[in-house]
C-alpha cells in the first residue's frame, strides 16, 4: 500500500485557503493513505476561547470535513488530519480519518500541550480505524511523549501510527523511531512549518515530517522549511511480525502486573 505525509505551512485563521491549498496538493495523487498536520485548517495559537469558537467546526457538517471527504472519494484516498472540533458545547483538538469509502472517524487528543489546556477539553478514548485492509492508530502531537499511547494503539491492532503534529521541540522524530521499534509498527508523523505570532505568544514549528518502518528506519522525511508531499510504498504486513528474536515476542513477553506494582506500593 502507499502511505505518506503532507507537510504544510497553514496561515492562522484562513480555513478556506488552508484547506483548498492542501486539497490542490493532494489532487495530484490517488490510492494512498496520507496524514496532514494537527489543526492544519485553522492554525495553532488561539488567543482565547472566542477565537477558537469562531474557527472550530462540527464533524461531520463543517467546511473542512466536507471538502476532505469529497477529495478522499474522488482520489480514493484515506486522509488523517487535525482540526478544531466543536462538539456538544465543548472544543476538542481532534484527528479525523475520512476514508475513500466516505467513512468519518474522530480521535480527540488525550494529552493537551501547554496552553491547549486553556481552551480544549481532553479526549477520553483512543482509536484504531480501518483504511482498506490496514489498521491505523491515531495520536496527535504531544501524545508521543506517552509510550503508553503507541503501545495501546499497537495492542489494539494498529499497524500504522498516524501522528498529525504541530511540533515545536526537537525530540518527537527520534522518539517515534523508538515507538516503531518497540511496537513493530509503521509511523507517519506529519508536522507543520512556519511561525505564528499572536499577541504576546509566538511559536516556530519544526517540520521534519517523516515515515518510519517497524525497524525504526526512516523511509522518507521532509526539511524544516518547505511544504512537501511524500508517498512511499510499504508492505503493511511487516507490522504483523512482533518477534524480536526467535524466542521473543514483543506483546507476549509483556508482564503488565509488574508495571503497576511499584505505583500501587507508593499509594
Ligand atoms: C503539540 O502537542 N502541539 C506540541
Amino acid at each position: 500500500m502507499r502511505i505518506g505525509f503532507l507537510q504544510l505551512r497553514p496561515r492562522f485563521g484562513a480555513v478556506q485557503e488552508n484547506v483548498r491549498k492542501a486539497a490542490a496538493m493532494l489532487d495530484r495523487i490517488s490510492d494512498a493513505t496520507i496524514v496532514l498536520p494537527e489543526l492544519f485548517n485553522a492554525g495553532y495559537l488561539f488567543r482565547n476561547k472566542e477565537e477558537l469558537s469562531s474557527l472550530a467546526e462540527t464533524i461531520p457538517g463543517g467546511f473542512t470535513v466536507s471538502e476532505m471527504l469529497r477529495l478522499a472519494k474522488r482520489r480514493r484516498l484515506n486522509l488523517v488530519f487535525g482540526m478544531a472540533q466543536r462538539h456538544k458545547g465543548r472544543f476538542y483538538n481532534s484527528a479525523v480519518h475520512v476514508s475513500s469509502k466516505g467513512r468519518i472517524e474522530v480521535y480527540q487528543k488525550a494529552h493537551l500541550f501547554d496552553r491547549e489546556k486553556l481552551f480544549f477539553t481532553r479526549g477520553s478514548s483512543f482509536k484504531v480505524v480501518s483504511a482498506g485492509d490496514a489498521k491505523l492508530g491515531l495520536l496527535i502531537c504531544y501524545d508521543w511523549v506517552f509510550p503508553e499511547v503507541s503501545r495501546a494503539l499497537a495492542l489494539g491492532g494498529a499497524q500504522i501510527l498516524c501522528h498529525p503534529s504541530n511540533l515545536v521541540l526537537p525530540y518527537a522524530q527520534d522518539a517515534m523511531r523508538t515507538r516503531c521499534i518497540e511496537n513493530r509498527v509503521f509511523a507517519i508523523t506529519a508536522n507543520r512549518i512556519g511561525s505564528e505570532h499572536r499577541g504576546a505568544a509566538s511559536l516556530t514549528f519544526t517540520g521534519g515530517s517523516q515515515i518510519v518502518n517497524p525497524m525504526g528506519e526512516v523511509l522518507a522525511s521532509a526539511s524544516d522549511r518547505s511544504e512537501s508531499l511524500r508517498v512511499v510504498e510499504i508492505d503493511v504486513g511487516e507490522a504483523n511480525n512482533k518477534n524480536f528474536t526467535p524466542n521473543n515476542h514483543l506483546f507476549k513477553d509483556r508482564v503488565p502486573s509488574l508495571y503497576t506494582a511499584l505505583v500501587r506500593k507508593r499509594r
